[in-house]
């Protein structure tokens, strides 16, 4: 057993927090960017009638009706003041942290690389290592260039061979620099929203495209990790996979089996495409889902974040049991965290995690790091700006940012745990 602290977490444990290129950077230009330009105004509509039950509704209402939150524009402008924003990573007492590197700006065309953007994320990477900040870069966090969503992005397979050699190209740059490498965040959330729900671009709704992205993402995968491990045997790849805590509400057949298949749809389904090709698994947990009969159901007796999602932290424990035992590699958590404008949950959520993770470590979970979702407040996606996930907030107006007091919490704990 590796060498463990008091606390039960192992001496070399990396304790960080994580953000994407696309929603914190500001001023980017990718299929994401196209695609709010144009959805903006539809979504600000709709947005009653697709939020109005939220517990929140009324605090958000004026920002969520307001075409602007639709448009991620400038946010932070982290692509600037990362300096900055790394000193909250010390005040925290992180050791690690988990960032994306935005394809649209390293290619912005078809094989032509972006020298200055090269150049920044090197100087990125050597600002954590000035502050003995362990880096986890993920290549591709939702986003797309331009012009390769118009080639059809992931839905043809001839395309997976663009993003092996952007893949090849920026880790040639950043060389040894890097430990850590996840490919893809989230591959089955990317084709679910995009090819399903319509949430995310392209918004075609096809079960054949959702597949076809899903197996040529794992291809991807698999080709890349080859890839990385030719530049450096050394490298550690991953992909960063999201896992819901699927469980029956009662103790009828039908639940039981309804939350063992919709677990296996979720998990078992991508992530036995990926392991034999992973070094670690990344696991992004939020939320557990309780089930009755087939049918997923809120619990009365929960409390929900802003984005309505159910809190239950210590249900960790159990997803990262499960995927430890059956996957047997190491596990790291790369995305947990909450959207809480009011910081009203967030100690207590980081509270019952630590919990969950220390009792998970006892039983001989090869739990390697945790990432708290996120360092900065930032652009979620089909909601916009209004959902408020960072330890640190900003005033988008303004830019100023502010720790919340939770993350002063989580910065004595931290240095606690890590003496
Ligand atoms: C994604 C993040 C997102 C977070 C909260 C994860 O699914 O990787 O980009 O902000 O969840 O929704």
């Amino acid at each position: 057993m590796k060498h463990r602290q008091n606390s039960g977490f192992p001496r070399h444990f990396l304790w960080g927090a994580a953000t994407a290129s696309h929603q914190v950077e500001g001023g980017n230009h990718n299929q994401w960017t196209v695609w709010e330009l144009e959805n903006a105004k539809t979504k600000a509509a709709q947005a009653e009638y697709q939020l109005h039950d939220y517990p929140t509704w009324d605090k958000v209402k004026a920002e969520a009706k307001t075409p602007d939150n639709y448009v991620s524009g400038d946010l932070g402008d982290h692509y600037h003041r990362y300096k900055e924003d790394f000193e909250y990573l010390e005040k925290m007492n992180m050791n690690a942290y988990r960032f994306s590197i935005e394809w649209s700006r390293v290619e912005p065309e078809e094989g032509v690389w972006n020298s200055e953007a090269i150049a920044h994320y090197k100087e990125y990477l050597s600002e954590l290592h000035r502050r003995n900040i362990e880096p986890v870069v993920t290549l591709l966090h939702f986003t797309l260039p331009v012009w390769f969503a118009e080639k059809g992005g992931f839905e043809k397979r001839s395309n997976i061979a663009y993003f092996v050699r952007y893949a090849d190209k920026i880790m040639t740059e950043l060389g040894n620099s890097v430990r850590f490498i996840i490919t893809i965040n989230e591959p089955e959330v990317y084709g679910f929203e995009s090819y399903y729900l319509q949430n995310w671009p392209p918004n075609k709704a096809s079960l054949y495209k959702m597949w076809r992205v899903s197996a040529n993402q794992a291809t991807a995968h698999r080709k890349a990790a080859k890839t990385l491990h030719e530049i450096n045997r050394r490298y550690k790849v991953g992909i960063a996979k999201n896992t819901t805590y699927f469980f029956a509400g009662d103790n009828a057949w039908l639940s039981q089996l309804s939350a063992t298949i919709f677990q296996y749809f979720q998990d078992d389904y991508f992530i036995k495409k990926y392991i034999r090709h992973c070094d670690f698994l990344g696991v992004n947990y939020y939320q557990s889902q309780r089930v009755f009969g087939y049918r997923i159901f809120n619990s009365e007796k929960a409390d929900y974040s802003d984005v309505d999602w159910m809190l239950a932290p210590s249900d960790i424990e159990y997803a990262l049991e499960r995927l430890g035992s059956k996957y047997k590699k190491p596990l790291m958590i790369t995305e947990n965290g909450l959207a809480d404008a009011e910081d009203a949950y967030r100690e207590w959520w980081i509270k019952e995690t630590i919990i969950g993770m220390q009792k998970a470590l006892k039983k001989n979970v090869d739990l390697i790091g945790y990432f708290h979702w996120s360092l900065l407040d930032n652009f979620e996606w089909a909601y916009g700006k209004w959902p408020r996930f960072g330890l640190v907030a900003i005033d988008y107006k303004t830019g100023k940012r502010t720790l919340r007091p939770s993350a002063v919490w989580f910065g004595r704990v931290l240095k606690k745990l890590r003496s």
